[in-house]
C-alpha cells in the first residue's frame, strides 16, 4: 500500500484527477483509505468504519444501471465502499466542493453562517450528505433535511444550527431562516457564475478563469471482466452471470469469498473474514433489472433506497400493492441514508442468512409481502425458487441470490410493521414485528385467512408466533376476550434468548404482546373507545424547530458580537487540520495497539510470533522495552497506570503492546493475530454495586476543600432527621457514558536530533510531554509539542490519549523512526475510561409543605480500576443545587471496578450530583402528592443562607427572575393544563412536563494557569496569539482573538490565533471545565492592555510631533523603530484570577411516552442560561444547545454495557452505543441567554457556557417521571419508584408496566 501511495502521487500529478489505481493496492483496501492515505485529500475524515457515525461520507456518480447511458448521483459512506468496486465512478470529496481560495458552495456557507460546526470533526460529512441530497431529482424539502441526516454524528452541536442551516436552503424554508441565509450569501458572494449555485465559485467568472472543481474520477480498470490478484486474495469483476458461476466453481471447498455490493454489511459484522476471493456484481446487469408490472420484481443488486422509490411507486399505482407503502416506511428507518444507497437488499437477506439472529428488517418485511427469491446455482448454473423461510435453510456456498418476486395482495390485506428501537433512527431493532392479517371489517374485523406474525430479535429460531396465527384465524379482532387471549397466547410462545448486549428478555417479551395489541386497535381504528385509540398509532415527531434568544450588547465589539467561529471556514472546506491529516513522512510508521480480552486476570503469555510473520510488520513492543518508568501519569493522578500491563489483566481492552507496520492497514490486522493467554481468570467486578456487595472495593475520599475525610457537615443532619415530619430514604444510579469525541485518539512520534516532536490529541500538552519524558527517561526540553486543534474532547483527552503517545513514542524510540498511532472507535471505546458511573444513597427529612429540613447524601463513583479521576469529593458544595437545606451532609465515596479507569467527561460529578438532588425533590413531591415545581420553588435558596462548604450567596436570581421568566416563556401554566387533559383523553400515551432550575459556581482552581503570547507584526500590524489552551470546538481562538481585537482596537480580521505549543505556553494547565476558554481570555486581556499601555506612549509622543493621530500601521512600526516590544507574554497566575461568580440557569421540558413501546419524544424544551454579557452569542448558544443534547444523551439512550464474565465492553461502537441523532432531540428547542445579564466578575462580563447546560437536562428525567406517572395512576399505584439513569426506551416501558389484563378495546 506504501509503494502505492507514491505512485498514486506522481499518477495524480500526470492524470490531474482520473485515478487509476495499480494492481498493487489490496482488494480489501476501502474508499476512505485510499482518498485520504493516497490521493491525500484529508477532508474525508475516518471514525467508526462500520457505517454508524458519517465522517467518512463522499458523493458517488456512477452509471445508472437501470437506464444505460445516464449516471445517478448520491452520498455514500467511504469507509464501506471497497475502492475497486468504485472503478468507472466520479467521487466527489468535500476538497471538490470549494475553500477559500475557490470560493464556498452554498451548502459550506449556510454551516457556516448558522453556526454549525464546532470542533468541525463532523462538518465535510455532514455537508456531503447534504449535497448527495440536491443531487436527488425532487426538490429539497425540510422534511427531506431532516430525513437525511439520519447517519451523521455531532457530538458538539446538538444538531440544531447544522438542521436550521441545511432547512435554509430548502423549498419549503422558514421565512426566517431564508433571511438569514441572504445575510450570509451577502458576505460571501462565492456563488460561481458559470454554474449558479452549484459550482465552487474558483473562477469568479473572470476571462481564462479555469474551474478547479476537484472530483476524482476512478477509470474503469478495464471494459469487461478484471481479475486482480495481490498475493492469494483476489478481485474479479465478472460482467455476466454465468462469468459469476465460473468464478464461484473454481473457488476452493475450503475457502472463504464475498460478493460485493455495497459492502455495507461489514458494518454490522466486522470479524466474517478474512476472504480470499471479493466478488464485485457491479458489472452483471442481470442482478439490477426490476421489472415493475404485477408482480413486481427485483433483481439482487437494487439498492434499498432505489426499492423503496419503486414501493411508493406500485403503492401509488397499484392498489393491490398498497401495502408496499408500509414496507416502503418501515425500510426509511433501516440504517441511514448512505448505507440505503448503496446497500442491497439481497446483501441484508444474505447478513440475515449468515448471523440468523440478526434483526434483519428487509427479511421480516420481505417475509410478511410473501415474497419468493430466485437463487440461482454456481455448479450447474440453475435456478430455483423459494420462501425467504426455506432460504435460510438452503446452504448457499456457491449460490446466488438472483432477484425477489413480491405477489399483490387480496384487496381485504392488511399490514402493520414495527421497528422498535433505542433511538430514533440509525439503531438496530430491540424486537421489530410484522402483523399481516386479511380481515373482514363487515363481520366485526374476522380474520378470514391465516394471519402471519413475525417477530425479529425474539431468538435465532424464531420468526413466526405460530400459535398465536392458529388462534387468531377465523376470530374476530374487535372482540375483548380474544385480543387478551391472542396477547396471552403469544407471551408463552414468544422465548426470547438472554445475551447482556440485547434488551431484557422480559422486555421484549412484552413488546410483542404489547405490538400485537397496537396493531389489532390500528386496525379497529375509530371502532374502539376513543381515549383507547391512542394505542394505534406510533408517536409523530412534527418538523424540528430551534429559537434563539440573546442580547447584543454592541459596547465591547467585537466583544459581544455574534461572530461565526474563526476557524469554520476552514472547517466547512476540509483545510482545517486534525492530527492523522498531517501528511505522512516517507519512513513513517504505524501502530496498533493489542489489548487484553479479560479483566481480571493474569496473563500467562504473549505470543506475537505469528503476526510479526506477516509481511511489512515491523516490530511488536511491550512492557520491556519501555526504558523509563511504565505508567502514563504524572501529574493527573496519584495512582500508577501503566503504559503496556506486564501482569495482570485490570480490565478487558488494556494494552499489552503495540504493533509497528509499515501501513495501518496491516498494523491493525498483525495486532489482531497476537495471541494473549491468560490464567487465575476472576469473574470481573463491574459495577457500583456488585464492588459494594463483594466489599474492600471502596474508600471515603479526602475532600478536595478540607482534606479530610469526615463528611462535609452543615448543621445537625442527623438530629433535625430524627424529628423530622416525614422522612424518606431512597438511592439512585446513574449510568457512565461515552465522550463520543469524533476524531479518536491519536498520536505521532517524529524523532528529531535534539529528542521528538510529539504530535497528540491532548486537552493537555503538558502532561503529554511529561508523560513521554517521564515513559522514555529523558527531560521535556527534549520533547516538542504542538497542537492545532483537537476534533472534540469533552474531558475523554485530558489524561486518556497519554497512552498512546507513550505507546508511539517507545516504537519511535526503539526504531529512531516516526510513528503514528490513531485508534478506530472500537479501540477508543474500550481502551479508555468514560465518564464515572454514580450510585447514591439519601435520607431526607421535610415538612408538610415540602420544605426541606435536613439531608444524608452518600455519592459513591465509578473510578474503574485507579482511583485517579473521580471528581466525587469536589461536590459538596454542588450536592444541593440551588435549595436551602439548613441540615445537610455529603459523604463522598470511590469504588474501584475491574474496567478501564474512568475519567473527567463534560460537567463531571456535577451533573450527577444535582441530578441527585432533583431524584429528591421529585420523591418528596410524589409523596406529599404535590406538584414538583411547587416543591422546588418552595426549596430556592434565598441570599445570605449558609451552605455546605461554600460562602453564601450574595444574589439569587433564579427564584425571582429566571424562573418566572422561563415559565413565562414556555407558557408554563398553560401548557401543564394541556399535558394534563391530554393525559386524561390518552389511555396509551402519556405527556409530562418540568421543570428544573440550576445554580453552577464558577470557582476558578488556583492549579488552572495558562501562559500566551500576543505578538503584533511590524510589516503590516497584523496580530499572532498563541496560548495554552486547546482548541476543541468550544470556541476558545475566538473569544481570545475577539478579546485581543477589542483591547487593542483593531478589526477582528487582523488576529490571527495559532497553535498551542510547549516553549510559548510551557506548564499551561488542561483545558477543560470551561476555565481555558476564560483564563485564556482574561490573560490576552492583560497581554493586549500592556502592549496597548506602551503603544499609547508613543502614540502620545507621535500625536505631540505630527500632530495627528497615527494609524495603527504607523503607530505600530514608529514602535517598533523604537525600540519599543511589539510582543507581551502573559501568566495567568492564581494569585491574578478573576473572581468567582455564580451561573443561573433554567429548562423547561416535556415529552410524550408510548406507554406500550416506551419510546417516546421529547415534544419541546425551553433553556435559560445566565451567560452574562455574553462574549460571543453563537458560541455560547452553541456551547449550551451542545451540551444540554450530550446530557439528554447521557440520560436517555447511552448504556454503557458489559459482558459480565469477560468484563468485555459491549458498548462499543455506533451498532451498540447510541447518542442522540438529529431526530432524537428535542422537536422544538429554545434557548435564551438572560438578557441583561453583564455582571462586574469573569472576562469582560461574561460567564462560562459549556457545561452548566448539560446538568439541565435532567429534566428529562422529571418529565418521563411524570408521563410514567400519569399512566401508573390510572392503574391505582401512584406510589414512588426508583427511575435509574439512562432510562432507555426500554426501562420507561418497563416502568409503565402494561400488561395484557390492560389490553382493553371499549
Ligand atoms: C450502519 C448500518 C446500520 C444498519 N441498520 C440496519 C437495520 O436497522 N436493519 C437492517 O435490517 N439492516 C441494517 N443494516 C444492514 C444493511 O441493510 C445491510 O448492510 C445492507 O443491506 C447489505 O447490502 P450490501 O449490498 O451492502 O451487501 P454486502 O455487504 O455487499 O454483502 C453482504 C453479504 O451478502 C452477500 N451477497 C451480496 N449479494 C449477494 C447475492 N446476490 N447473492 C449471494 N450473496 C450475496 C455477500 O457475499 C456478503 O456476505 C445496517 C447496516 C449498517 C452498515
Ligand atoms: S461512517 Fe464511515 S467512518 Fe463512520
Ligand atoms: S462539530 Fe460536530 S462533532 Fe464536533
Amino acid at each position: 500500500m506504501r509503494d502505492a501511495v507514491l505512485r498514486a502521487g506522481q499518477q495524480q500529478a500526470l492524470r490531474h484527477f482520473n485515478h487509476k489505481v495499480g494492481p498493487d493496492v489490496p482488494p480489501w483496501t476501502r474508499l476512505v483509505d485510499y482518498i485520504r492515505y493516497v490521493v491525500q485529500a484529508p477532508g474525508t475524515k475516518a471514525l467508526c468504519r462500520e457505517g454508524g457515525c458519517g465522517v467518512c461520507t463522499v458523493v458517488a456518480t456512477v452509471p445508472d444501471r437501470e437506464s444505460p447511458g445516464h449516471n445517478k448521483t448520491f452520498s455514500v459512506q467511504a469507509c464501506q465502499a471497497m475502492l475497486y468496486a468504485c472503478a468507472g465512478w466520479k467521487i466527489e470529496t468535500i476538497e471538490g466542493l470549494g475553500n477559500r481560495y475557490t470560493g464556498y458552495h452554498p451548502i459550506q456557507k449556510a454551516l457556516h453562517g448558522f453556526y454549525g460546526t464546532q470542533c468541525g470533526f463532523c462538518s465535510p460529512g455532514m455537508i456531503m450528505t447534504m449535497y448527495g441530497q440536491t443531487k436527488g431529482s425532487e426538490p429539497l424539502t425540510s422534511a427531506k433535511v431532516e430525513a437525511s441526516l439520519d447517519g451523521n454524528i455531532c457530538r458538539c452541536t446538538g444538531y440544531r444550527p447544522i438542521l436550521d442551516a441545511f432547512k435554509s436552503m430548502t423549498v419549503d424554508a422558514d421565512p426566517t431562516l431564508k433571511e438569514r441565509l441572504v445575510d450570509i450569501e451577502e458576505a460571501y458572494n462565492g456563488v460561481c457564475e458559470k454554474n449558479g449555485t452549484d459550482g465552487c465559485g474558483g473562477c469568479k467568472g473572470k476571462e481564462g478563469g479555469r474551474c478547479k472543481k476537484r472530483v476524482m474520477d476512478f477509470l474503469p480498470l478495464n471494459p469487461g471482466k478484471v481479475q486482480i490478484s495481490f498475493g492469494s486474495v483476489h478481485w474479479f469483476r465478472p460482467t455476466n452471470i454465468h462469468g459469476m458461476y465460473s468464478i464461484l466453481r473454481n473457488i476452493g471447498t475450503e475457502e472463504k469469498y464475498r460478493i460485493v455490493v455495497g459492502n455495507t454489511g461489514q458494518g454490522v459484522f466486522k470479524n466474517d473474514g478474512p476472504y480470499s476471493a471479493y466478488i464485485s456484481t457491479d458489472g452483471i446487469e442481470e442482478l439490477y433489472i426490476t421489472s415493475v408490472g404485477v408482480p413486481l420484481q427485483l433483481g439482487a443488486n437494487v439498492s434499498l433506497t432505489r426499492a423503496m422509490e419503486l414501493f411508493h411507486h406500485m403503492a401509488k399505482t397499484q392498489p393491490r400493492y398498497s401495502y408496499l407503502e408500509v414496507l416502503a416506511n418501515h425500510w426509511q428507518v433501516v440504517a441511514n441514508v448512505a448505507v440505503r444507497n448503496t446497500g442491497s437488499w439481497a446483501g441484508n437477506l444474505m447478513l440475515k442468512h449468515a448471523h440468523q439472529g440478526f434483526q434483519s428488517d428487509i427479511f421480516l418485511t420481505l417475509l410478511a409481502a410473501k415474497a419468493e427469491l430466485t437463487i440461482g446455482s454456481a455448479e450447474d448454473a440453475s435456478t430455483t425458487h423459494m420462501s425467504l423461510e426455506h432460504f435460510l435453510r438452503t446452504d448457499m456456498f456457491k449460490k446466488v441470490i438472483l432477484s425477489v418476486t413480491l405477489p399483490p395482495a387480496l384487496h381485504n390485506t392488511k399490514l402493520r410493521t414495527f421497528k422498535i428501537t433505542p433511538r430514533a433512527v440509525n439503531a438496530h431493532a430491540y424486537v421489530n414485528a410484522c402483523f399481516r392479517m386479511e380481515v373482514d371489517p363487515t363481520d366485526n374485523f374476522k380474520v378470514t385467512h391465516k394471519p402471519s406474525i413475525l417477530l425479529g430479535g425474539i431468538n435465532p429460531n424464531f420468526i413466526h408466533a405460530t400459535e398465536t396465527e392458529n388462534f387468531l384465524m377465523g376470530r374476530r379482532l374487535n372482540d375483548q376476550a380474544t385480543v387478551v387471549e391472542a396477547a396471552e397466547i403469544l407471551g408463552r410462545e414468544v422465548q426470547p434468548d438472554n445475551h447482556p448486549q440485547d434488551a431484557s428478555p422480559a422486555y421484549r417479551r412484552s413488546l410483542s404482546q404489547a405490538l400485537l395489541y397496537k396493531t389489532i386497535v390500528g386496525f379497529l381504528a375509530n371502532k374502539v373507545n376513543p381515549k383507547l385509540a391512542s394505542a394505534g398509532p406510533n408517536i409523530e415527531r412534527p418538523l424540528s424547530s430551534g429559537r434563539q434568544e440573546f442580547d447584543m450588547d454592541r459596547e465591547a465589539w467585537p466583544v459581544g458580537e455574534p461572530l461565526p467561529k474563526l476557524e469554520s471556514a476552514t472547517q466547512i472546506s476540509g483545510e482545517a487540520t486534525y492530527l492523522d491529516d498531517i501528511p505522512y513522512l516517507p519512513s513513517e510508521l504505524h501502530g496498533a495497539l493489542v489489548q487484553t480480552t479479560h479483566a481480571n486476570a493474569k496473563i500467562s503469555h504473549v505470543d506475537a510470533s505469528e503476526a510479526l510473520r506477516l509481511k511489512d510488520v515491523v516490530t511488536f513492543v511491550k512492557a520491556a522495552d519501555i526504558p523509563g518508568k511504565n505508567s502514563f501519569v504524572v501529574t493527573a493522578g496519584v495512582y500508577p497506570d501503566p503504559v503496556f500491563v506486564e501482569e495482570r489483566s485490570k480490565y478487558a481492552g488494556q494494552p499489552v503492546g503495540l504493533i509497528v507496520a509499515r501501513d495501518r492497514d496491516t498494523a491493525v490486522r498483525a495486532a489482531q493475530m497476537v495471541v494473549v493467554s491468560y490464567e487465575d481468570v476472576k469473574k470481573p467486578v463491574l459495577t457500583i454495586e456488585q464492588a459494594l456487595a463483594e466489599g474492600g472495593r471502596d474508600e471515603i475520599v479526602t475532600f478536595a476543600v478540607t482534606g479530610t475525610v469526615e463528611p462535609a457537615v452543615l448543621g445537625d443532619p442527623e438530629g433535625q432527621l430524627e424529628i423530622a415530619p416525614h422522612r424518606l430514604k431512597g438511592n439512585l444510579t446513574q449510568g457512565s457514558q461515552y465522550h463520543l469525541n469524533m476524531e479518536p485518539f491519536a498520536t505521532r512520534v517524529v524523532p528529531i536530533e535534539d529528542g521528538y516532536d510529539v504530535y497528540c490529541t491532548t486537552q493537555w500538552p503538558t502532561e503529554t510531554q511529561a508523560t513521554v519524558a517521564q515513559v522514555l527517561g529523558i527531560t521535556a526540553n527534549s520533547i516538542n509539542m504542538s497542537v492545532r486543534r483537537i476534533g472534540g474532547g469533552y474531558g475523554a483527552k485530558i489524561s486518556r490519549q497519554n497512552v498512546l503517545a507513550a505507546a508511539a513514542a517507545v516504537a519511535a524510540r526503539s526504531l529512531q523512526q516516526p510513528v503514528r498511532v490513531v485508534t478506530d472507535l472500537n479501540t477508543n471505546m474500550t481502551l479508555a475510561g468514560w465518564r464515572d458511573s454514580y450510585y447514591a444513597t439519601y435520607d431526607v427529612g421535610f415538612e408538610d409543605t415540602g420544605k426541606l429540613t435536613s439531608l444524608i447524601v452518600d455519592l459513591y463513583s465509578d473510578a474503574g480500576h485507579v482511583s485517579n479521576e473521580s471528581p466525587v469529593g469536589f461536590l459538596a458544595s454542588v450536592i444541593q443545587n440551588c435549595y436551602f437545606i439548613p441540615n445537610l451532609q455529603y459523604r463522598p465515596h470511590i469504588v474501584n471496578t475491574d474496567t478501564a479507569a474512568n475519567t473527567w467527561c463534560r460537567t463531571p460529578g456535577h451533573v450527577n450530583a444535582i441530578g441527585t438532588m432533583e431524584n429528591i425533590l421529585d420523591h418528596i413531591a410524589s409523596y406529599l402528592k404535590k406538584d414538583p415545581l411547587e416543591v422546588r420553588q418552595l426549596n430556592l435558596i434565598t441570599p445570605g443562607v449558609p451552605r455546605l462548604l461554600a460562602s453564601s450567596h450574595e444574589q439569587t436570581p433564579i427564584k425571582d427572575v429566571i424562573l418566572p421568566l422561563l415559565l413565562e416563556k414556555a407558557n408554563f401554566v398553560q401548557r401543564k393544563a394541556e399535558v394534563e387533559e391530554f393525559n386524561r383523553s390518552n389511555r396509551w400515551k402519556k405527556r409530562g412536563i418540568a421543570v428544573m432550575p440550576e445554580y453552577y459556581g464558577f470557582d476558578y482552581p488556583s492549579v488552572f494557569r495558562y501562559g500566551l503570547q500576543v505578538s503584533i507584526y511590524a510589516h503590516d500590524g497584523t496580530v499572532a496569539i498563541t496560548h495554552g489552551g486547546i482548541e476543541m470546538g468550544q470556541g476558545i481562538n475566538t473569544k481570545v482573538a475577539q478579546v485581543a481585537a477589542y483591547t487593542l482596537g483593531i478589526p477582528l480580521a487582523q488576529v490571527v490565533v495559532k497553535a498551542s505549543e510547549t516553549t510559548v505556553a510551557a506548564n499551561s494547565t488542561v483545558t477543560s471545565g470551561s476555565f481555558g476558554s476564560d483564563l485564556c481570555a482574561h490573560g490576552v486581556r492583560k497581554a493586549s492592555l500592556a502592549l496597548k499601555e506602551r503603544m499609547d506612549v508613543e502614540k502620545e509622543k507621535i500625536k505631540k510631533d505630527t500632530g495627528k493621530e497615527p494609524t495603527w500601521l504607523e503607530l505600530v512600526q514608529h514602535c517598533f523603530s523604537h525600540d519599543v516590544d511589539l510582543c507581551e507574554r502573559y501568566w495567568t497566575a492564581a494569585k491574578e484570577h478573576p473572581p468567582r461568580y455564580d451561573i443561573w440557569a433554567a429548562c423547561c421540558l416535556e415529552v410524550e411516552v408510548d406507554v406500550l413501546t416506551g419510546i417516546y419524544m421529547i415534544r419541546r424544551a425551553d433553556v435559560i442560561e445566565d451567560a452574562g454579557r455574553s462574549m460571543n452569542p453563537f458560541v455560547d448558544v452553541g456551547q449550551v444547545e451542545g451540551a444540554f443534547i450530550m446530557g439528554l444523551g447521557l440520560f436517555t439512550s447511552e448504556k454503557l454495557k458489559f459482558d459480565p464474565s469477560t468484563g468485555q465492553k459491549l458498548s462499543n461502537g455506533t451498532w451498540e452505543y447510541k447518542p442522540p441523532t438529529a431526530l432524537d432531540i428535542p422537536a422544538d428547542l429554545r434557548v435564551t441567554l438572560l438578557p441583561n445579564a453583564k455582571q462586574p466578575y469573569g472576562v469582560l462580563g461574561s460567564k462560562a457556557t459549556g457545561e452548566p447546560p448539560l446538568c439541565l437536562s435532567y429534566a428529562v428525567v422529571s418529565a418521563l417521571r411524570q408521563a410514567i406517572t400519569a399512566f401508573r395512576a390510572e392503574n391505582g399505584d401512584d406510589s414512588w419508584f426508583q427511575m435509574d439513569t439512562p432510562l432507555t426506551v426500554e426501562a420507561v416501558q418497563r416502568l409503565c408496566g402494561a400488561n395484557p389484563q390492560m389490553f382493553k378495546l371499549g
